[in-house]
């Protein structure tokens, strides 16, 4: 039995710090949001209020969180860990933070605490079963002290020194991101030719097992890796293939505009197989330049992050949406009175009435929003700059008496330049 503290209850971290309980580990778990805690709470772990709490008098730490910073915060920043760290104990961190944030991660902690870099291949699924393969970088002494516990989660492989588990998981990474993007194209292709879907994931899944992956996927099943996620490992690995002076203008960067682009159309929190999806639809499209987004000098009032002033479409058909409201299955208004949940569920239709067209946000060149309080327009603005990643449309804001629905506080109208 070791005594571990687990921090961070993601998608990844939840079922495997259940893993490290059900093989009899004495566990200590934190998580920022600390209701994630809870299930833990309930399977026997301990719940610490914070970093320093949970990893004080534990002989590993295991950190499973978004990105670098992440890591950095929760171990080193103000408030974090590092006070409460012994001489002694070890870090195993099984996010995907890459070579360069792992080597500062260790070099700023306290004398005598080992890390070890071992971020893990395998998903949700293999996380659950204990079937991840888990990249470890480090001494071998170092490594050997946190293996017995870690094969709880799945098969340890030693890669190498310190910074080769890093490593290694974005080579995987650039490739699993890479494979995605490419299996949309050949749909699109496969489209053109008239050659059945099914019929080519199928025959596709031999050569990848992502396409045996985009087979079995269903639009509305729980994400499993974020395409958020995703887009910070291609960043990643397009940042260090610069560092390393290695060719960076090639196939990783087309990869990463297709990601860029279905962030741009609001996709960060869906599956990374939706990447897929998005380049499908996009692929062949003539010219995504036909919407020029422009500020023109004339104008007084300099460019800024929520509209811009011009939208100037040269040619291709436009979508007219009506105004809508946050209107649930039900017919009634989602959340009278609140204004973040009403401006999410009408961007989120938004959103499905604009891919159903093969369009998403960055196509939208003018919005209008009518609003029955003025003053509640800072929380819906910041609802919408989650949609509007790239240049913002053109846009109109207004106050209004009343809507035609008594509950609604918000109904926004939008025009596409579509595909
Ligand atoms: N999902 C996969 O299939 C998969 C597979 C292999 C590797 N990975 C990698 O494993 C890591 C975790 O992935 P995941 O899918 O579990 O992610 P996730 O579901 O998005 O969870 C992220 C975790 O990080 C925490 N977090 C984010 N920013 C934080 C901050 N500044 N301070 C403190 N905590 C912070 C979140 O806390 P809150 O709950 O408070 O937001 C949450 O616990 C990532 O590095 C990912 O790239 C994921």
């Amino acid at each position: 039995m070791t005594r571990i503290a687990f921090l961070g209850l993601g998608r990844m971290g939840v079922p495997m710090a259940r893993r490290l309980l059900a093989a009899g580990h004495d566990l200590t778990v934190w998580n920022r949001t600390a209701a994630k805690a809870a299930p833990l709470a309930g399977a026997g772990a301990a719940v610490a209020g914070t970093p320093a709490e949970a990893v004080a008098g534990r002989d590993l730490v295991v950190t499973m969180l978004a990105d670098g910073a992440a890591v950095e915060d929760v171990l080193l920043g103000p408030g974090g860990a590092a006070p409460a760290l012994a001489p002694g104990t070890v870090i195993a961190d099984m996010s995907t933070i890459g070579p360069d944030a792992a080597g500062r991660v260790r070099r700023r902690l306290p004398e005598g605490v080992a890390f070890v870099d071992a971020p893990v291949s395998g998903s949700v699924p293999q996380a659950e079963a204990g079937e991840l393969v888990i990249l470890a970088g480090g001494t071998e002494a170092d490594v050997a002290r946190c293996a017995g516990a870690l094969e709880a989660l799945g098969r340890v492989r030693h890669v190498g020194p310190p910074g080769a588990g890093a490593a290694l998981k974005l080579v995987l990474n650039g490739v699993l991101v890479a494979n995605f993007a490419v299996l949309g194209e050949a749909l699109a292709f496969a489209d053109r030719l008239g050659v059945d879907t099914g019929l080519a994931l199928d025959a596709l899944s031999a050569l990848s097992p992502q396409a045996g992956r985009l087979k079995e996927s269903t639009p509305d099943e729980t994400p499993r890796f974020t395409l958020g996620l995703a887009a910070k490992d291609i960043r990643l690995v397009l940042n260090e293939a610069r560092t390393a002076e290695a060719h960076a203008g090639g196939v990783l960067s087309a990869v990463q505009a297709r990601v860029d682009a279905a962030l741009a159309a609001g996709l960060a929190g869906r599956d990374l197989t939706a990447l897929a999806e998005h380049t499908r639809s996009r692929t062949g499209r003539t010219s995504p330049m036909r919407v020029k987004i422009g500020n023109p000098p004339t104008v007084p009032a300099p460019p800024n992050t929520a509209y811009s002033h011009t939208a100037y479409v040269t040619q291709g058909p436009m979508l007219y949406v009506s105004g809508q409201i946050a209107l649930g299955e039900d017919g009634e208004i989602d959340a009278p009175g609140d204004i973040a949940r009403q401006s999410e569920v009408i961007f989120s239709l938004l959103e499905r009435i604009l891919a159903a067209h093969g369009a998403g946000f960055e196509d939208v060149v003018n919005i209008r929003s009518f609003l029955t309080d003025l003053d509640l327009r800072r929380e819906y603005g910041a609802v919408r700059a989650r949609y509007f990643t790239g240049e913002p449309p053109t846009s109109t804001t207004v106050e209004v008496p009343r809507l035609f629905h008594p509950d609604a506080l918000l109904e926004v109208e939008i025009v596409a330049a579509v595909p």
